[in-house]
């Protein structure tokens, strides 16, 4: 079976009812990443940083995966798809995507502040006085200036591409952005976005539409 590797962004989940970063109404426009989505922000106001995540995690229990995602599920009939996502949701896996890699966390992980004990809290609150570890409990999101330690297992699977597919991310953050270099010389890669994304190099096909209809659009490609 062929190789379908596919990095997913926020906008992958935005017909679930999830709000991406940089759009017009996007979580950043409300929020400082500085505040709730760095280690200093976490220093300053660890209740701060727990009430964003605990609302994220609350919103995660009410919303469903899309159909994007789950025609990504179903394009495991045809191909070997390997999911690499940004999203800290869980949509994939409960659309019944079977392998799929988080490079930024898990909303439903909650890990102590070495990051070396990690443990399934599903989608309960932390809260201030809950300990893992002796430390506090912390959610399990890599946080701007954080190591990205799944980086590596990532590039792996983008080298071993035969197709790679790049959904509803602006690719504005590395390590993640830069992952598509890393595809072998013939692999054709597709961009699915309703937006124009920067800097696409123009060998990308691009896809400009949703999630759900754009993939719609591609397996037919794909199938033919
Ligand atoms: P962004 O918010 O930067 O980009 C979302 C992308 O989704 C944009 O290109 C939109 O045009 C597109 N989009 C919007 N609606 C869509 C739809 N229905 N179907 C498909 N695409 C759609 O989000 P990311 O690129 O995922 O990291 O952001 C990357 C990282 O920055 C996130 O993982 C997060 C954030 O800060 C951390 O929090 C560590």
């Amino acid at each position: 079976m062929k190789k379908l590797v596919v990095l997913t962004g926020a906008g992958m989940s935005a017909e679930s009812g999830i709000s991406t970063f940089r759009d017009s109404d996007g979580l950043w426009e409300n929020h400082r990443v500085e505040d709730v989505a760095t280690f200093g922000g976490w220093l300053r106001n660890p209740e701060l940083v727990l009430k964003f995540y605990n609302e994220r995690r609350r919103q995660l229990a009410e919303v469903q995966p899309n159909k994007g995602h789950r025609i990504l599920a179903e394009l495991e009939k045809n191909f070997d798809v390997q999911i690499i996502t940004q999203n800290v949701d869980n949509l994939h896996e409960r659309a019944s995507s079977s392998q799929v890699l988080h490079l930024h966390g898990e909303l439903t992980k909650a890990c102590n502040l070495s990051k070396t004990i990690v443990e399934d809290i599903g989608y309960r609150d932390i809260k201030t006085n809950d300990t893992l570890g002796e430390t506090q409990m912390r959610p399990f999101i890599v946080w701007f200036g954080e190591a990205v330690p799944e980086i590596e297992n990532a590039i792996k699977i983008v080298e071993n591409a035969d197709i790679l597919v790049i959904i509803g991310t602006s690719l504005k953050v590395y390590p993640a952005a830069g992952l598509m270099s890393y595809a072998p010389e013939l692999c054709p890669i597709y961009c699915i976005d309703p937006k124009e994304v920067d800097n696409l190099p123009d060998y990308v096909h691009v896809i400009k539409k949703g999630a759900s209809q754009g993939l719609e659009e591609l397996r037919k490609i794909l199938l033919k």
